[in-house]
């Protein structure tokens, strides 16, 4: 299952590396390339949707559910791909349900962040992968910098927890004053 998981992985990274791309092309552009980007996310959105859960489906496979949950380094792993998988089944859901408004006024704004962040958590998930499978990268020496030793600790760092904390407050505000607005 470890290859069969390995090929399958691609599938959501691409499409999603590919649908944060166009979101930021959507949102941030004029023109030809921002109406091709707009037209063809939402498929590329559900392809990674697919991809994602067949990833996830032969991951929890691959090894026994226990050795799974025993190791941090598969925690995070695990815990990574979820968010991602969370981030991008919301970006879908909002898609789907407003199709270009998205890329309309403020709402753009959180689109991108929505892309960052689902990219940034599909990223940490790829990169804990490969150490798992024996393949580490230079980018866990940044989570490091960050304060997240990959291979022993399972939290969340308080610096993130402060993050998160800005953001909800953020997202909140902008929430009440466009629903006063409108
Ligand atoms: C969308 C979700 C996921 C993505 C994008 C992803 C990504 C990856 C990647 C890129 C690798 C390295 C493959 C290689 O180079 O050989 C990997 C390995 C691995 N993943 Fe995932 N993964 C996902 C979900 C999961 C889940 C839910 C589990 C369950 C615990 C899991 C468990 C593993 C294990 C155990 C390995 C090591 C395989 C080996 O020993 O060769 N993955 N994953």
């Amino acid at each position: 299952m470890s290859g069969i998981h390995a090929m399958l992985v691609h599938f959501p990274i691409a499409f999603w590396a590919l649908a944060s791309l166009m979101i930021i092309v959507g949102a941030l552009m004029q023109g030809h390339w921002a109406q091709l980007a707009k037209a063809g996310l939402l498929p590329v959105l559900i392809l990674g949707l697919l991809g994602g859960i067949a990833g996830m489906v032969s991951g929890w496979l691959v090894w026994p559910a226990d050795a799974n949950l025993y190791s941090p380094l598969t925690r995070n792993h695990l815990l990574m791909s979820f968010w991602a998988f969370g981030i991008y089944a919301v970006v879908t859901a909002l898609v789907w349900r407003y199709r270009d408004l998205v890329f309309e006024g403020a709402f753009r704004w959180a689109m991108l962040v929505l892309a960052l962040m689902g990219g940034l958590f599909f990223a940490i998930s790829g990169t804990l992968g490969g150490h798992l499978a024996g393949s580490p990268t230079p980018f866990s020496d940044l989570l490091g910098a960050g304060g997240w030793t990959v291979y022993e600790t399972f939290y969340v760092p308080d610096w993130v927890l402060v993050v998160i904390l800005i953001l909800a407050v953020a997202s909140a505000v902008a929430g009440f004053t466009a629903k006063t607005r409108s």
